[in-house]
C-alpha cells in the first residue's frame, strides 16, 4: 500500500534554520516544500516600494487598498530544483532576504488582512497535503490539524551568528549587532502581535538546535515524519 501523504508544519522562531530542514525533509519525502515567510517578506518588498512603509510608519490602508494588485506564487528554478518567489511575476528571491527587508517585514506580517490573503493561499497550497509549509502560525492557525508540528527554536546569539554568516556570505554589508537587533525585534513583534502570534502549538514538538548539527536535526525530524506518516 502506498504510505499516506501528511502535512508537515514547522514553526519556530526567526533564524532557526527551518527552511534548511524543511527543505530536506520535503526533497527526502518527495514533498512540496513552502517558505510562507517568503510571502510575507514579498508583500514587505511592494510596500517598500511603493514608500507605504518606512522605518517609523506604515501606511495600513494603502497597502490594504492594493492587497487585490499583489500576486504571489512560486516557482521552480530548474538548476537548483528549489522555489523562488515571484511578486507580480517578477523573481525577487534574492531581494526579500536583505536585512533592509527583514527589518520590515513583521509590522507587514502583523496586518490582518495580509495574513487571511496569503492563508488562503496556503490552504489551497496544502489541500492534496504530502507539502512542508515553514513559518510562524502553520501549526496554530494554518493547519491546526497538521500530522506532524515541530517548534523550531535556538539562542539568539546562535540564530544571530547563522544568520550574520549567511548575509555576509551574500556580500552584504552588515554589522553583527544590527543582525542580533532584527532577530530579537522580529521575535518580539512575531510573539506580541494581536493576529496569529507566534507561539508552540499544544501538540508540537520542541526542537531546540543550538547544540545540534544539521545532520543531527535532519536524521531527528526525518525519523518523526516517517513516523507520523506511519500512524496517519
Ligand atoms: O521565516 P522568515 O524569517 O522569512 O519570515 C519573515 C517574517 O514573516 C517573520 O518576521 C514573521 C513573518 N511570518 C509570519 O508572520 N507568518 C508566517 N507564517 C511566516 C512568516
Amino acid at each position: 500500500m502506498e504510505d499516506k501523504k501528511i502535512i508537515i508544519a514547522i514553526d519556530g522562531h526567526s533564524s532557526t534554520g527551518k527552511s534548511t530542514v524543511a527543505k530536506q525533509i520535503a526533497k527526502e519525502l518527495k514533498y512540496i516544500y513552502v517558505d510562507t515567510g517568503a510571502m510575507y517578506r514579498a508583500v514587505a518588498l511592494y510596500a517598500m516600494r511603493k514608500n507605504f512603509i518606512d522605518d517609523a510608519n506604515l501606511d495600513q490602508a494603502a497597502l490594504e487598498k492594493e492587497l487585490p494588485n499583489i500576486n504571489i506564487k512560486f516557482k521552480i528554478n530548474v538548476a537548483t530544483g528549489l522555489a523562488e518567489v515571484l511578486l507580480n511575476g517578477e523573481n525577487v528571491e534574492e531581494e526579500i532576504r536583505t536585512l533592509r527587508v527583514s527589518k520590515h517585514v513583521s509590522k507587514i506580517a502583523a496586518v490582518s488582512l495580509v495574513r487571511k490573503k496569503l492563508v488562503e493561499q496556503q490552504h489551497q497550497m496544502g489541500k492534496d497535503k504530502g507539502i512542508v509549509m515553514d513559518g510562524r502560525d502553520i501549526g496554530t492557525v494554518v493547519f491546526p490539524n497538521a500530522e506532524l508540528k515541530l517548534f523550531m527554536t535556538a539562542t539568539a546569539k546562535d540564530r544571530a551568528e547563522r544568520r550574520y554568516l549567511e548575509l555576509k556570505e551574500r556580500e552584504e554589508n552588515v554589522s553583527y549587532e544590527d543582525v542580533l537587533k532584527n532577530v530579537v525585534n522580529r521575535d518580539h513583534i512575531d510573539s506580541t502581535r494581536k493576529d496569529s502570534p507566534l507561539r508552540k502549538a499544544s501538540d508540537a514538538i520542541k526542537i531546540d538546535n543550538s547544540n545540534l548539527t544539521l545532520n543531527q536535526q535532519f536524521e531527528q525530524i526525518l525519523l518523526l515524519a516517517k513516523t507520523a506518516i506511519k500512524n496517519a
